[in-house]
């Protein structure tokens, strides 16, 4: 569905991915297909639960027990992600694919200073010396907005406010230039002034590089500002996929619609959280046959209630995806879509 030419740097199947607990197989992710162009920057959003982060660790393989992948395929730039040894997987990690997690517990070690973790990513994957590890890895603390490298390398996590922190862990995540960078929740827990200018750290480091990038955010405002293409997400399944400014522009499912709806327009440079929506998602060990979105939803009709989950399908162009039987379409439309 995109619009160039090159081939993805990653491409997902119909993952199906899943918690096997005592209560029974928590469906995490049922069946997601996405794709991102190399350079560009896809946006996995929805509330929380919708399965975002199981699908981040489902790339690199790390689904904690008693989580699985169930069936489908990840391609990263044409590799079979799925298919590579632990080893092999080992050196796409870090090296090709950077990853910043969204528990903080998984991200720094507390008995190594910040400038040792980078310096171990670097050591660890590239044949260099002790002291050209240690430049690079002051080079990459600069880079990130980390304006006395040397004071910054020798603190501990502890030592570090929360800003400080995430950009010590995406230092981490890029500091070997990865073709594809991961963020999970880079930015929420911080607040708004630094959480801006980290974002425009990342974009700095994207334009530079080149670097693809993966964004999983809860927050619009994030959306608004960093994704070139979306995919919203809802009981483990997407929604409503295509390029942000369509999707803010003209949502059309009720669940886009609903998250953005009641907002102001989306094309001001303001944080925005989800919109709270009535209700609450369905279980995903007891997932309905019918639309899990429907309990919910305001433009439910018979057909909704009497049919099988609607599939991911074009509305209006090839770019836009939507899996509803009554999708919003709202007054000024036309001209929009024109
Ligand atoms: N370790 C786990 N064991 C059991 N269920 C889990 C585990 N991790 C996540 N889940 C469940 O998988 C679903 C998706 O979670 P997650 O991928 O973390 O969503 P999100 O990142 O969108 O908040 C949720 O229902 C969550 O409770
Ligand atoms: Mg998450």
């Amino acid at each position: 569905m995109s619009s160039s030419l090159e081939s993805p740097i990653l491409r997902l199947q119909d993952l199906h991915a899943e918690f096997v607990t005592p209560e029974g197989i928590v469906k995490a992710v049922n069946g997601v297909s996405l794709s991102l162009r190399p350079g560009g920057t896809l946006a996995i959003t929805g509330e929380s639960g919708s399965g975002k982060t199981s699908i981040a660790l489902s790339i690199l393989n790390l689904l904690p027990h008693p989580g699985r992948i169930a069936s489908g395929q990840i391609y990263f730039s044409e590799v079979d992600l799925l298919s590579l040894r632990a080893e092999e997987m080992r050196r796409v990690r870090g090296r090709r694919i950077g990853m910043v997690f969204q528990d903080p517990a998984t991200g720094l070690n507390p008995v190594l200073s910040a400038g040792q973790q980078v310096e171990e990513i670097i050591t660890t994957h590239l044949s260099v010396s002790k002291r050209e590890a240690r430049r690079r890895s002051l080079e990459v603390l600069a880079q990130m907005g980390l304006p006395e490298p040397e004071q910054v390398a020798s603190r501990y996590p502890f030592q570090l406010s929360g800003g400080m922190a995430q950009r010590v862990m995406i230092a981490i995540a890029t500091a070997l230039n990865p073709e594809l960078l991961i963020l999970d929740e880079p930015t929420s827990a911080l607040d708004v002034t630094i959480q801006a200018a980290i974002l425009e750290d990342i974009d700095r480091l994207q334009e530079r590089h080149g670097t693809s990038i993966l964004l999983i955010t809860h927050d619009l405002g994030v959306v608004a500002q960093m994704a070139d293409e979306v995919a919203v997400m809802y009981a483990g399944a997407v929604a409503e996929y295509g390029p942000a400014r369509i999707l803010f522009e003209r949502p059309r499912h009720p669940y886009t619609w609903s998250l953005l709806g009641s907002r102001p327009r989306w094309d001001r440079d303001e944080r925005r959280r989800l919109a709270s929506i009535r209700g609450a998602p369905p279980s995903l060990i007891d997932l309905p046959d019918e639309c899990p979105f429907l309990p919910r939803c305001p433009k439910a009709t018979s057909v909704c209630r009497t049919s099988p989950a609607p599939q991911l399908a074009p509305i209006d162009s090839d770019a836009q995806l939507v899996a509803c039987y009554n999708p919003v379409y709202q007054a000024g439309d036309e001209e929009a879509a024109g």
